[in-house]
């Protein structure tokens, strides 16, 4: 959620902590701050808002007025206090000796601040993070990480956190527990971050931290209380570039071919029918003996599970069900060995599909990962998983990595049902017709303009319903909220068009449009039925529908077409219209697509 940024080295800290947080902007906030520790004179900035516009009014010498070579930087997404320049890390004890960033959420925050307040401690916000500040001061004698430890064995909730002391100068302290946090090893300097975004153009050597460690970075040494092997990032800062699009939504939406190619490049073996996913061969003996699969995610991830439901139960013939993680983690599911859990998640932070993993893991189910970001926490805590490999996804709203999930779950069905019942011939043909659907995909960018001005024509409703059928009745739930995220004036439903006709359509009528997905395939007469329905009521209707469907135009009021594919690979088509149609439409109400109000990318508190 937040970002936090922490440097120690040789050079001045300031502008390596401005560009970094810059780079973690995507994730969401509301309010920035920065503390760099000089011998002269510290520098302590608070600011709510937007780092660009501050950055506007920066006097062109100011960056060389800040010379000190440790520092921290935060973009706060607050949860426990409104966002004003008191609540705006970083947060400082009584003495202003302790200065502390914070990513997390401290859950017995009241009680503690009640007891610090009574032994004569001075609060200067409202935040939980404050509490951290104040009782690091209260252990400290001398040696900053040994009062971290004291700290935090106190605190109940969660925490990414980078500490630096006046009295203890020459260090900053990490440490974490359910946030993420990444340290970057560079020759004479080192980097501390909430995602690897903020580090990559200073260096490609990274450690993970993992829950409970504490770090210690020094300019020129750093050390971890358990030894832990460097890993590499794989990929570029280029990549994190908007590459001449004006917003990174539009980008990672015009990456969707790409994406579909990425994700299933080398993971299959045609003339066998075969889905070769080399993050599940060493749990294949105990795949075949699944006898139930279940799928979390929250938000988008949780409808590319669903579009996975129906994929495994038709075509792999094994009982699966798709559950919001933050639901499955309380509901008592009746989980055994021989249960999967696969666990979706584009950045593998978000908490409450980190915690049903856990609680998975708990019940002793086989966890699976497909997920996005490398070693993310979702990633490691699964016994084994697949990547998307679709690089950073840096808007706020997911796209390509939805269009991933989708892909590498038709290559997860082929893999499970040809331990099972699937027959050569089904396996190839579903992997061959995959095959096309990077090109075939391409093929509907052709209509980008006119999609364009149908989000102009539309743009004049504040109510939609978005319907679909069996495969695609999550891709009508995708295209609902991806317009009430990032177009988020207008209020939209995504319905399982059966349902219309059970309560919904008494909000039907001329002001009330909706986007009916109909590509033609086993359910597309019962479309028909809901399309009839809603011309009766005088609703609009804006339909996707396949290639070569003339019919429908006298059916609807606009048609945006997609290619023929096999009925259960539609999803990956039919959703790249409605992406476009949101971001079209985001923009045509002049708000920010890539930053949608109250959204932060990674939700890593439950
Ligand atoms: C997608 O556009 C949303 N911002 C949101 O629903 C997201 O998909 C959800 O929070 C899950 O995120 P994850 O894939 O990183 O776990
Ligand atoms: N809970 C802290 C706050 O509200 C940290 C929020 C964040 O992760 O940005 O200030």
């Amino acid at each position: 959620m937040c970002g936090i940024v922490g440097y120690i080295g040789k050079r001045p800290a300031f502008p390596i902590l401005l560009s970094g947080l810059k780079r973690l902007e995507y994730r969401g906030y509301d309010s920035f701050g920065f503390f760099v520790l000089d011998k002269d004179k510290d520098f302590l900035l608070k600011k709510t808002g937007k780092i660009s516009d501050f950055e506007k009014h920066l006097e062109d010498d100011f960056l060389n007025k800040v010379n000190g070579t440790i520092g921290l930087g935060h973009t706060r997404w607050a949860t426990t206090g409104v966002v004003t320049e008191a609540n705006t890390h970083p947060h400082f004890d009584c003495q202003k000796n302790i200065f502390l960033v914070h990513n997390g959420i401290i859950e017995n925050y009241k009680e503690l601040k009640e007891q610090l307040i009574n032994e004569g401690h001075q609060f200067t916000s409202e935040t939980d993070t404050e509490v951290l500040a104040h009782l690091i001061e209260k252990y400290f004698q001398g040696n900053l990480e040994e009062a971290v430890r004291q700290a935090l064995k106190k605190v109940r909730g969660t925490y990414g956190i980078a500490v630096i002391s006046k009295k203890d100068p020459q260090k900053i302290v990490a440490a974490k527990l359910g946030s993420p946090l990444i340290l970057g090893i560079n020759n004479d300097e080192f980097l501390v971050a909430s995602d690897s975004s903020a580090i990559v153009s200073y260096t490609r050597q990274v450690i993970n931290l993992d829950d409970n460690e504490i770090a210690v970075l020094s300019p020129n040494n750093f050390f971890i209380l358990k030894e832990k092997p460097i890993e590499k990032i794989d990929w570029d800062a280029e990549e994190a570039q908007k590459q001449g699009f004006s917003h990174f939504m539009l980008k990672e939406i015009f990456e969707e071919p790409e994406a579909i190619e990425k994700s299933i490049v080398g993971r299959t073996v045609l003339e066998q029918g075969l889905a070769k996913l080399g993050g599940l061969e060493q749990v294949l003996e105990q795949l075949k003996k699944v006898e139930k699969i279940i799928i979390v995610g929250c938000g988008t991830a949780s409808y590319a599970a669903k579009v996975g439901e129906y994929m495994l139960e038709e075509y792999a013939k094994l009982p699966a069900k798709t559950e919001i993680a933050s639901e499955f983690r309380y509901k008592n599911s009746i989980l055994d060995d021989k249960t999967a859990v696969l666990a979706i998640s584009q950045s593998g932070e978000t908490a409450d599909t980190l915690e049903a993993v856990k609680e998975a893991k708990r019940k002793d189910c086989l966890t699976l990962g497909l997920v996005n970001t490398v070693g993310s926490s979702i990633s490691r805590e699964t016994d084994a998983g697949v990547y998307c490999r679709v690089g950073p996804e840096i808007a706020v709203a997911s796209s390509k990595a939805f269009i991933s999930q989708l892909s590498i779950l038709v290559l997860i069905t082929v893999g499970l049902g040809r331990q099972r019942e699937m027959s050569l011939v089904v396996g190839k043909k579903i992997l061959e017709e995959l095959q096309k659907l990077p090109d075939l995909s391409k093929k509907i960018f052709s209509q980008a303009d006119y999609i364009k001005e149908l989000a102009g024509k539309y743009s004049q409703y504040r109510n939609f319903y978005f319907l679909g059928r069996k495969y695609n009745s999550s891709i009508a739930s995708e295209g609902a909220l991806k317009l009430k995220e990032i177009a988020w004036k207008i209020h939209a439903e995504g319905l399982p068009a059966g349902e219309l006709k059970h309560g919904q359509i008494a909000l039907t009528d001329k002001d009330f449009p909706t986007v009916v997905i109909c590509p033609s395939d086993s359910v597309y007469d019962k479309m028909k039925n809901a399309i009839e329905e809603i011309k009766a009521r005088q609703g609009k209707i804006l339909a996707v529908a396949t290639e070569g469907n003339e019919e429908i135009k006298n059916l609807v009021d606009d048609v945006i077409y997609i290619p023929k594919t096999l009925e259960m690979l539609t999803p990956i088509l039919s959703v790249i219209p409605l992406h476009l149609f949101a971001a079209y439409l985001g923009l045509e109400l002049g708000l920010d697509i890539d930053k949608p109000r109250n959204l932060a990318k990674s939700v890593t508190v439950e």
